[in-house]
C-alpha cells in the first residue's frame, strides 16, 4: 500500500474541551503523521462551502453553525493507507455506533458534534487539502 495523504478536522466540540492533543495522539499512535496543521475559526459561509456536498440534508444549517461556533484544527495526515486508517481511528459518524477505542467512541458528544472530520476517498482528500492548505504548507 502506497503512502497516502488525507484531510482531517478536529471539530469545535473537541477544541472547546481542550482535546486537541488527545486526538492528535490517537492519530500518531495509529502510525499517521501530521504533515500540516493550523488552528482557525471558520465563518459559517466557509463551513458551508466545505460541507457543500451535504447542502440538501436536513442537518446542513445546524452543521455549518456548529463548525463556525469555535476554532477548528485543520490537518493533513500522511501514512500507509491514510484515508482508510483515519476513518478507522475516527470511528462511525454516530458515536453510539463507534467501535471502542475510536476517537468518536471516546470523545464525541452526539452524531452532529462528533469531534472529527476525515476525507472519505482520494478525490475528496485532494479537494479538501487544497481548500485549506497551499503546497508550501505541507511540510512532511
Ligand atoms: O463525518 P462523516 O463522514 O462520518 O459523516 P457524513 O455523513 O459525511 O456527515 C458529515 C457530518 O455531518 C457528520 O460528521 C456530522 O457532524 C454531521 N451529521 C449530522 O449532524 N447528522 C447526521 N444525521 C449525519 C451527519
Ligand atoms: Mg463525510
Amino acid at each position: 500500500m502506497a503512502l497516502e495523504r488525507t484531510f482531517s478536522i478536529i471539530k469545535p466540540d473537541a477544541t472547546k474541551r481542550n482535546l486537541t492533543g488527545a486526538i492528535v495522539k490517537k492519530f500518531e499512535d495509529a502510525g499517521l503523521r501530521v504533515v500540516a496543521s493550523k488552528r482557525i475559526h471558520l465563518t459559517k459561509a466557509q463551513a458551508g462551502e466545505f460541507y457543500a456536498v451535504h447542502k440538501e440534508r436536513p442537518f446542513y444549517d445546524e452543521l455549518c453553525e456548529f463548525m463556525a461556533s469555535a476554532p477548528i484544527v485543520a490537518q493533513v495526515l500522511e501514512g500507509e493507507d491514510a484515508i482508510a486508517k483515519n476513518r478507522e481511528v475516527m470511528g462511525a459518524t454516530n458515536p453510539a455506533d463507534a467501535a471502542p477505542g475510536t476517537i468518536r467512541a471516546e470523545f464525541a458528544e452526539s452524531v452532529g458534534e462528533n469531534s472529527v472530520h476525515g476525507s472519505d476517498a482520494p478525490e475528496t482528500a485532494k479537494t479538501e487539502i487544497a481548500y485549506f492548505f497551499s503546497g508550501l504548507e505541507l511540510v512532511g
